[in-house]
């Protein structure tokens, strides 16, 4: 039994559609709480991108009652990270449906196979990855504190979400880093504070909007 990489290497599966589209995609990275959501917000309104959740949709998945639904509802109970041919098809979907050419994707790639599909399947390499980065007893405060009502932000699965973050998601932001593509930003701060310093990263490569 081969990965869903290797599954893909086998087949003529190759996204050519989403490659004729030609989209610029900024995958934001960071830890659990360390603030993608809320910074991703800001970049839609500022720089217009389409902002596209990795979790926001398996959630979605869940809801909707796909058949799916039971095993993405487990995993992300577990903090697991879901096999990448089901997020994958998501994300394309997500794009494909949507006429904006400019996404930010959060919250993936989580593992290097979610990285080596991605690209894979897609055609597509992101032109930066934006990173956020924050202590843990940062993001640990503010994933108890918020009430979003997920089933994820108990002590006890954001603890094993720390671990899949360390284990399976920083080699992924370190892969990026040796290719240049690392915009690393410090996440410890106010919210304005840390738009400010992701401003200027978006600002060398993308025009503001209704300026
Ligand atoms: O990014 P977010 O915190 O919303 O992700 C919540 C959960 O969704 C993760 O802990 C993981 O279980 C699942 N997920 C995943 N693969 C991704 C993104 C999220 O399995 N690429
Ligand atoms: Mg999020």
């Amino acid at each position: 039994m081969g990965s869903f990489v290797d599954q893909v290497k086998k087949s003529d599966l190759n996204g050519t559609s989403l490659a004729e589209k030609n989209v610029t995609v900024v995958f934001v990275l960071g830890g659990p709480g360390s603030g993608k959501g809320t910074q991703c917000a800001k970049i839609v309104e500022t720089f217009g991108f389409t902002h596209l959740s990795a979790g926001d949709l398996l959630r979605a998945e869940i809801t909707s009652g796909s058949e799916n639904g039971t095993m993405i509802q487990n995993m992300i109970k577990d903090g697991k990270i879901v096999p990448s041919e089901v997020t994958i098809k998501l994300l394309e979907q997500a794009m494909l449906k949507n006429a904006n050419d400019k996404f930010l994707i959060d919250g993936f790639p989580r593992n290097e196979e979610n990285r080596a599909a991605f690209e894979l399947v897609t055609g597509i390499s992101p032109a930066f990855v934006l990173c956020l980065d924050c202590p843990e007893e940062d993001m640990e405060k503010r994933l108890l504190g918020r009430n979003q009502g997920r089933e994820d932000d108990n002590i006890v699965t954001i603890r094993k979400r720390f671990k899949v973050f360390l284990e399976s998601s920083l080699p992924v932001i370190e892969y990026y880093d040796s290719i240049g593509k690392v915009r690393k930003i410090n996440a410890a701060k106010q919210v304005d504070e840390v738009f400010a310093d992701v401003e200027s990263v978006f600002t060398k490569l993308f025009k503001k909007i209704n300026v």
